[in-house]
């Protein structure tokens, strides 16, 4: 039996959602490790250590007093190898609506083959349902208020990273 999960995204960047996934999975564990995995199917706006600080700062912006949760970075690699190296048996993926379900369902079933590492899904607060990085980049991008999706620091963080592409 083992206490520990992972949750892997790419958090790029880190919403109000995913934190409040991060909040509820730590109750639940005694070790969560929240991890900035390198998908290959996207194209990275920020890079994996800024992803890091901003969980990191958006943890303690948003009132998140554990003190079980380690972040961590994969830049390569298959994502239940790290499970194994940490010793956690389960994966947190929170989900929002079918679409994410048929996203995740395949991987976790890869997982599970692969390693014996469950996942296990968590419902997205309703409040952010419908909150995602991309839309939020989008959002920002085009000038629009995000302030309902993401802490302070990201918003920074995405006035900073548009300020430099230009
Ligand atoms: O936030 P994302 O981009 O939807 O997260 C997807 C992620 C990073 C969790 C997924 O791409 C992943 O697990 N990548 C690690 C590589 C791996 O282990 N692949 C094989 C099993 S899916």
């Amino acid at each position: 039996m083992s206490s520990i999960a992972v949750y892997p995204g790419s958090f790029d960047p880190v919403t109000l959602g995913h934190l409040d996934i991060a909040a509820r999975a730590a109750k639940l564990f005694a070790e969560l490790h929240i991890v900035v995995v390198h998908n290959p199917a996207k194209t990275a706006s920020l890079p994996s250590a800024v992803r890091i600080e901003l969980i990191r700062e958006g943890l303690q912006e948003a009132g998140v007093r554990a003190n079980n949760i380690k972040i961590d970075t994969l830049d390569g690699g298959l994502l239940v190898d790290y499970c194994t190296m940490v010793g956690a048996r389960a994966l947190i993926k929170g989900f929002r609506s079918n679409a994410d379900l048929d996203y995740e369902l395949p991987m976790a079933q890869v997982n599970r083959d692969l390693a014996d590492v469950e996942s296990i899904f968590l419902p997205a607060n309703p409040q952010y349902g419908y909150v995602s990085s991309s839309l939020v980049k989008q959002v920002f991008s085009l000038g629009g208020d995000v302030s309902g999706y993401v802490t302070k620091s990201v918003e920074r963080a995405l006035a900073s990273s548009s300020a430099n592409r230009k």
